[in-house]
């Protein structure tokens, strides 16, 4: 394949179609208002990506109740009277020509009390002095998915992405290192998957006919188990129950260090499995128009595009123009970023981490 087929369309399930490859990852940017509504700075960078060419862009982490905050000035759709600046955002995606996600978001054990937020572990051992959530409150947190899913919904977005990577909540309760439930939320990995598989059928159920849910999936760390989340998600493709799945690799390129699949590709463990029409695909180092085109060739339906578009938002417009086209490089100065339109909060949040800013 070439460059160019990253500029075919892509049907998904449910919804209207991707009008190319190109998908905007979820990216925090700590610029939203303390409450969670999305302040004019938020509402600009949306703007510049709704202009970028973007087939479908996710909004950075949000969290699905006011207990669920990881991070200052995260963007919130806990409350309905985050509606109005979420609906100002997809309309701008929409205006755009893109089709637009929610990143629904729940800290789990790491919710930090000094922002509000209210540590929700799966275990009573991960959080000193915090008792791991009782079957109702998981219930609970489940249905604030939902919930915040049918407010995505109200407010204009094609759909939404559940975060379950990094060990945040979902995958928490997929780490039997974090999870030591015996109740049906833990024990065998069909339990500690239910949490998730409850989230992505109750939004199903909830949500209109043409409403899109993704799910991003990370392998690494939090005691996380390759081959149970290979069993997980093949089941969940076979099921076709969500439109994609978004693979978050730090490393598009990762080889499998250890276990049954070591040597392999750490995409292609995924990709490999059969997916029916579910999409796939993949973040991570994504930074040149030839990488980009060679995921197809790995096995890709699309490609997530994180870093790359934070330095020149237009990632997708630069490669039309130009199949060799090479990301600048990492890190950049501030001045960069002030100059490409990026918010003072945006910029600030960067620096924490590893060798973006200077
Ligand atoms: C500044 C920044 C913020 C991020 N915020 C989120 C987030 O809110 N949700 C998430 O799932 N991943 C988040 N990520 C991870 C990215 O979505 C992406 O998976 C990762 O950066 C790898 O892609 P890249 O190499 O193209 O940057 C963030 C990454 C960066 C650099």
């Amino acid at each position: 394949m070439s460059v160019s087929d990253l500029f075919k369309p892509l049907t998904l399930s449910h919804g209207p179609e991707m009008r190319n490859r190109f998908m905007m990852a979820p990216l925090t940017n700590q610029q939203s208002e303390h409450d969670g509504s999305a302040s004019v700075f938020d509402q600009d960078w949306i703007r510049q990506l709704a202009q970028s060419d973007y087939a479908l862009i996710q909004t950075s982490a949000t969290t699905v109740e006011a207990g669920a905050k990881a991070f200052e000035r995260q963007l919130g759709i806990h409350s309905d009277a985050h509606v109005p600046g979420l609906i100002e955002m997809s309309t701008s995606i929409r205006e755009g020509g893109g089709l637009s996600a929610v990143q629904l978001h729940h800290a789990g054990h790491r919710a930090r009390p000094d922002l509000g937020g209210i540590p929700a572990p799966a275990s009573s051992s991960t959080v000193p002095g915090v008792k791991a959530l009782t079957t109702e409150q998981v219930k609970r947190i489940r249905d604030s998915f939902i919930a915040a899913a049918k407010r995505a919904e109200r407010a204009g977005f094609d759909g939404v992405a559940l975060h379950g990577a990094f060990g945040w909540i979902l995958s928490e309760f997929m780490s039997p290192l974090l999870n030591d439930r015996t109740d049906e939320y833990g024990g065998s990995i069909e339990n500690r998957a239910r949490l998730t598989i409850e989230v992505i059928e109750g939004i199903r159920r909830a949500c209109g006919p043409d409403f899109q849910i993704g799910w991003r999936l990370s392998v690494e760390r939090y005691g996380l188990r390759l081959e149970e989340l290979r069993e997980v998600t093949a089941e969940i493709l076979d099921q076709e129950l969500i439109d994609y799945l978004d693979l978050a690799l730090w490393d598009s390129a990762q080889i499998v260090q250890e276990g049954a699949f070591r040597g392999k590709t750490m995409l292609s463990v995924f990709t490999d499995l059969p997916r029916k029409d579910v999409r796939v695909g993949a973040a991570g180092k994504i930074m040149s128009a030839r990488r980009a085109g060679q995921l197809l060739d790995e096995g890709c339906d699309f490609v997530v595009i994180g870093r790359a578009g934070i330095l020149q938002r237009d990632f997708p417009r630069q490669v039309r123009a130009n199949p060799l086209y090479d990301s600048p490089k990492l890190p950049v100065t501030a001045q960069y970023l002030r100059t490409g339109g990026l918010s003072e909060r945006f910029i600030n949040y960067m620096r924490g981490w590893h060798s973006i800013v200077y």
